[in-house]
């Protein structure tokens, strides 16, 4: 075993860069699979066995760092929370068991395929609606990320939720407030707009638990009430915990899922035209896409006992960064893994959706709004295309990477 130091530069990699990161990940890999990395404080992981392992032994290495802060609350914006009554954290991910297991067991009673797949026509009817708005801006063209990916996923949840869509704008700026204070690099100054969200925004949970006890309805949200009835052990604090979760992560990293797939299709024309002459290919194509560009590229866990990844010591206490998206280009996992080949056979190995314990309870719930979002922009613009010239950028974070703009055009 070996100590793990990085003497000698940090090979390119750019912690909250994430317009190309890969270069920098492949160095990594090669050379320092596992490094620490003192800008951040954390054992950056980049292969793919190791990333697997350390999520599989939850044991050792605990997820209760997951959504901590990256840089620091500021006293000015933890009073606005203090005195908004802000006491969420987080839904499950960053739960451990056995408290994570009892809560995680009611959620997904609640949160059944059977629920979700029941909207599918109703996904289809949004997606359809939205690429006729965008198609009559004619000529001046459209982005796809602001013109279908970014409401569709919020209205599934919203409705899945029993929430009504006029909610869209103020849950996006809630979630969008949570992606920059928890992962993003604020100053102190503006972190406080984001801390009075975060107090709106949970507020917001919990009067959906309340509302829920008071007129139940045909929602998740009463689902989960229900279960607690009934003599599943769930208070109401962990209930809107779990809604906190779902109104986050529920929407934002599907939005992110839509703007990739168009995006990295567009950019690989071939592939584009093979999903418009057989629709069959895309769910392969949605893997692809999600080991190829993940929504998350990294993800943290926290050392509770003194542990080993890939051969070097890590002490307890030690903070770790997981980086997926470093893991699904591995080559010795995945052939030719810069190559983008939505007929790859194992893309479904990929690890965007994290491994074990805490793999993403909506996994297919992202994935079907996926499907029925390609099958319906490939059935119905063909010659889709990227606009020529404009260079897509993506926003700074250590975790999520998001395009800021996907500018399309068609014929
Ligand atoms: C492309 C879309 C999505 C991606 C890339 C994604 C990714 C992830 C990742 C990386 C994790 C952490 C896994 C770990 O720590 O091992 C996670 C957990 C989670 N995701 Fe997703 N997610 C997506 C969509 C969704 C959707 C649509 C929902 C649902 C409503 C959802 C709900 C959750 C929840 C509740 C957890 C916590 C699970 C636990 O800790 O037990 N996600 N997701």
């Amino acid at each position: 075993m070996s100590d793990a130091v990085c003497p000698a530069g940090y090979h390119g990699f750019e912690p909250f860069d994430m317009n190309n990161p890969f270069p920098s990940y492949e160095e990594l890999r090669k050379e320092q699979p596992v490094m620490f990395d003192d800008r951040v404080g954390y054992y950056v992981v980049t292969r793919y066995d190791d990333v697997k392992s350390v999520f599989e032994n939850w044991q050792t290495f605990s997820s209760e760092n997951a959504q901590a802060p990256v840089r620091p609350i500021s006293a000015a914006a933890k009073k606005v929370m203090d005195d908004g009554g802000f006491t969420a954290y987080s839904g499950l991910s960053a739960r451990i068991p056995p408290e994570h297991t009892r809560i995680r067991a009611v959620a997904s009673k609640a949160f059944t395929p059977r629920r979700y797949k029941v909207l599918e026509p109703f996904i289809r009817d949004n997606t359809n609606i939205m690429i006729g708005e965008m198609l009559a801006k004619g000529d001046a063209g459209g982005d796809i990320l602001a013109d279908i990916a970014y409401e569709l996923p919020a209205i599934t949840i919203l409705t899945l939720l029993g929430v009504p869509v006029e909610k869209i704008p103020e849950v996006k700026a809630w979630a969008t407030s949570r992606a920059v204070i928890t992962w993003g690099e604020l100053t102190d100054e503006e972190q406080i707009p984001h801390a009075h969200n975060l107090v709106k925004y949970w507020s917001f949970c919990q009067e959906l638990v309340a509302n829920a006890h008071a007129n139940p309805g045909d929602n998740l949200v009463s689902d989960m009430v229900a279960l607690q009835q009934a003599g599943d052990e769930i208070s109401d604090h962990e209930i809107a915990s779990v809604l906190y979760s779902m109104l986050f992560a529920g929407h934002e990293t599907t939005t992110t899922l839509i703007s990739n797939a168009v995006r990295v299709l567009l950019q690989h024309r071939v592939a584009y035209e093979a999903l418009v002459a057989d629709p069959e290919k895309i769910p392969g194509a949605i893997d692809e896409v999600l080991r190829y560009s993940p929504s998350i590229v990294a993800w943290r866990r926290k050392a509770v006992q003194d542990g080993e990844i890939g051969g070097v010591k890590i002490p307890k206490g030690s903070e770790i960064l997981l980086v997926m998206g470093s893991a699904n280009r591995d080559e010795n996992v995945f052939d030719q893994p810069d190559a983008f080949n939505i007929d790859r056979e194992n893309s479904r190995n990929h690890l965007a959706f994290g491994y074990g314990i805490h793999y993403c309870l909506g996994n297919m719930l992202a994935k079907l709004q996926a499907k029925v979002a390609l099958e319906e922009i490939t059935k119905n613009v063909p010659s889709l295309r990227l606009k020529p010239e404009t260079e897509i950028k993506f926003g700074e974070n250590l975790s999520f990477r998001v395009p800021t703009a996907v500018p399309v055009e068609w014929n």
